[in-house]
């Protein structure tokens, strides 16, 4: 797959997750491989990956996450929703779950910029998600089960001042055609020498 090609294509993978068949543990540790090669700052590295595949273990991931889903979703309606609920009724069932984490110095979240922090492990996450799709693995990135991080860092024995990041289902997907999606236009988030834009200088 191009990189272009990969870097346009690679969605949110809700209903077309393919819950039967089954996700050899080699092909996820392959990609997790590749995303440790994604920078952290000062080449800390302080990152962790949980990966779930113990049916019970991510039945109980799968029900804490539609939990805290429906509780910050009451009263949404719309199409990204519908999938998202979708997802959250399934999620148990995705054959494989993986939570980033993130080793918070000292155990406490700094109080004011934490983009140095996050920016040390998000990176990775997505460059495991790229990996997952040339392996015809499709992946959501999900937060939703944030709200309740202390349970599931009790479920998974993830310890005190280790931050989990996101949820990343991981599954074969059903069809392998993926298409770019409609993004606000770049001019409308660009801000080209300053906020105020002012065009360069012709030469
Ligand atoms: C920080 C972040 C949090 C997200 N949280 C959730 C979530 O909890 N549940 C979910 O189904 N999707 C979640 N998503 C997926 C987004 O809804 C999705 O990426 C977005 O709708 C664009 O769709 P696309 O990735 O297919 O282009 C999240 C994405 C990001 C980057």
């Amino acid at each position: 797959m191009q990189l272009e090609d990969a870097l346009t294509t690679t969605r949110a993978v809700r209903r077309r997750l393919d819950l039967e068949r089954p996700v050899d543990l080699e092909i996820v540790l392959r990609c997790l491989e590749t995303a440790l090669q994604a920078p952290t700052g000062g080449d800390r590295q302080a990152w962790r990956f949980v990966v779930v595949t113990e049916p019970d273990l991510r039945a109980e991931v799968g029900r804490i996450y539609r939990r805290c889903f429906e509780e910050r979703t009451r009263g949404a309606a719309g199409r990204t929703y519908e999938n998202a609920q979708h997802l959250a009724t399934v999620m148990e069932r995705v054959p494989v779950q993986i939570i980033p984490c993130v080793e918070v110095p000292g155990g406490h979240l700094p109080p004011r910029n934490q983009a140095s922090l996050w920016a040390g492990l998000l990176p990775a996450v997505w460059s495991y998600m790229l990996a997952a799709r040339g392996h015809g693995l499709g992946t959501c990135w999900t937060t939703a089960h944030l709200a309740a991080e202390e349970e599931v860092a009790a479920l998974l024995g993830i310890p005190d001042g280790t931050r989990q990041a996101a949820l990343i289902p991981t599954a074969h997907t059903l069809g392998a055609t993926f298409l770019p999606a409609r993004r606000r236009p770049l001019g409308d988030v660009l801000h080209l020498n300053g906020w105020t834009t002012r065009e360069p200088a012709s030469t």
